[in-house]
């Protein structure tokens, strides 16, 4: 058994990066693009033949007909919004089934833990996406959850009622949610297709690419906790999430965007306020891909990004939505201070990407980093792309 190069696309912000629109780009050179954490709560945005996609749970290389996708261990699955990607993609006229796998030990969603998100203050605290995620990563790490191994247990419709009485019998006011019909009809898609042993199933494949989905400031660990979610985002993810060795990484590509965005609450010190800030959402589209709330828009935090770099052993960076800042007579980056007090650089705006004044802004960012920018993206299509490295 070999051991594949894993590379990797990660966000190095708070997500919305354009994670799906990079790994739609990379993917055409792998037989595999694999998500490793997270569940519905991502929204990857991809164009295909003109027309906008947004994937939550099926990897991006999805639109690839040579790529394999897999969902390996460290992520969840929604069955009834997995069941209805999947039609919403047969309907686009994908053949996708025979192209998916999915390893044993991805955990499910069940409607009680969309329902505790409904219930649960902290949720409506942070500002979760109120798609199971945090009780689904609960029940995992507390030894209940339900790993897609147990479809084949002849007890597991009854696991499944035993794990929502468990939850509902400590909400006596509010009655607990039914199992709907659509549920067990995302089971039975779910059971037709090829659950599999991660750990193996990687090590056919000579290069694997490992999509990550929110940013590493959401990081369960090294994140803005509490304000984030319940995996890890980074590096850390995709090793337990792909069940490979360190050995294994190849390219890190860290995506980052012009600018900075983020959905829910918590701290943001670049944030901006007032009609930039509501110029910067017009024009960049910034509204979530998943439940469609307004992103707050920032600067470029160097410090954030650094941390970020460190972190991940980001090797790339793929520079997204540099093309919404177009027009601006001034643009900031912060380099210092603390946060509370930003410190930042102004630089002369750009009306095209091939103006001195970006290309000197990008030269500004290599040099801080240290890490060149081996990509930049252009525009939200496929072909609006240049890659350097
Ligand atoms: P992800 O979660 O990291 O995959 O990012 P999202 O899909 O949530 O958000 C990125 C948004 O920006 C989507 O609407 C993309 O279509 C769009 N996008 C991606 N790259 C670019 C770019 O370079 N320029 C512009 N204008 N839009 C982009
Ligand atoms: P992609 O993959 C941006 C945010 C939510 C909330 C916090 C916790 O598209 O980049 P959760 O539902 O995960 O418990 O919410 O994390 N969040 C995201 N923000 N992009 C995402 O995914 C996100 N997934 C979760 O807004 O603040
Ligand atoms: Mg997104």
């Amino acid at each position: 058994m070999g051991l594949p190069r894993v590379d990797v696309v990660l966000g190095l912000q708070w997500g919305d990066e354009g994670k799906g629109k990079v790994v739609d780009a990379l993917a055409v050179e792998y037989p595999v693009v694999a998500r490793f954490q997270g569940g519905p709560n991502a929204g990857h945005t991809l164009y295909h033949q003109g027309q906008k996609v947004v994937l939550h749970q099926i990897p991006a290389g999805i639109f690839h007909p040579n790529v394999l996708c897999f969902i390996g261990d460290g992520a969840l699955i929604d069955p009834e919004v997995f069941a209805q990607e999947v039609k919403g993609l047969e309907a686009l006229g994908l053949s996708l089934r025979e192209r998916l796998a999915l390893g044993r030990g991805v955990q499910l969603i069940l409607p009680i833990h969309r329902w505790l998100e409904e219930v649960s203050p902290e949720s409506a605290r942070i500002g979760t996406t109120r798609r199971g995620i945090g009780p689904a990563y609960a029940d995992r790490y507390a030894r209940r959850g339900l790993p897609l191994a147990q479809l084949d247990n002849p007890n597991f419709p009854q696991q499944v009622k035993e794990l929502t009485a468990y939850h509902a019998r400590h909400f006596s006011d509010v009655p607990p949610p039914e199992i709907p019909e659509d549920f067990w009809v995302g089971i039975e898609l779910l059971r037709s297709l090829p659950r599999v042993d991660t750990f193996s199933w990687i090590r056919q494949f000579d290069r694997i690419l490992a999509e990550g989905s929110q940013g590493t400031l959401l990081d369960i660990f090294a994140g803005t906790y509490p304000y984030v979610t319940s995996s890890h985002t980074t590096i850390a993810g995709v090793l337990a999430g792909l069940s490979v060795p360190p050995q294994a990484i190849g390219t890190v590509w860290g995506v980052l965007k012009a600018y900075t965005t983020r959905v829910g609450s918590g701290p943001f010190p670049t944030e901006i306020h007032g009609p930039l800030a509501a110029w910067l959402q017009e024009k960049g589209g910034e509204r979530g891909a998943t439940t469609g709330r307004l992103r707050r828009c920032g600067w470029l935090d160097l410090v954030a990004l650094r941390y970020a770099i460190a972190l991940n052993g980001v090797s790339v960076l793929a520079l997204t939505k540099a093309d919404v800042l177009c027009g601006l007579p001034e643009v900031k980056v912060r380099i210092g201070g603390s946060d509370t007090h930003p410190t930042y650089k102004s630089f002369s705006g750009w009306l095209t990407l091939n103006d001195e004044n970006f290309k000197e802004f990008v030269r500004f960012i290599e040099q801080e980093v240290r890490v060149p920018v081996g990509a930049l993206s252009t525009g939200p299509n496929r072909e609006d792309w240049k890659r350097y490295l």
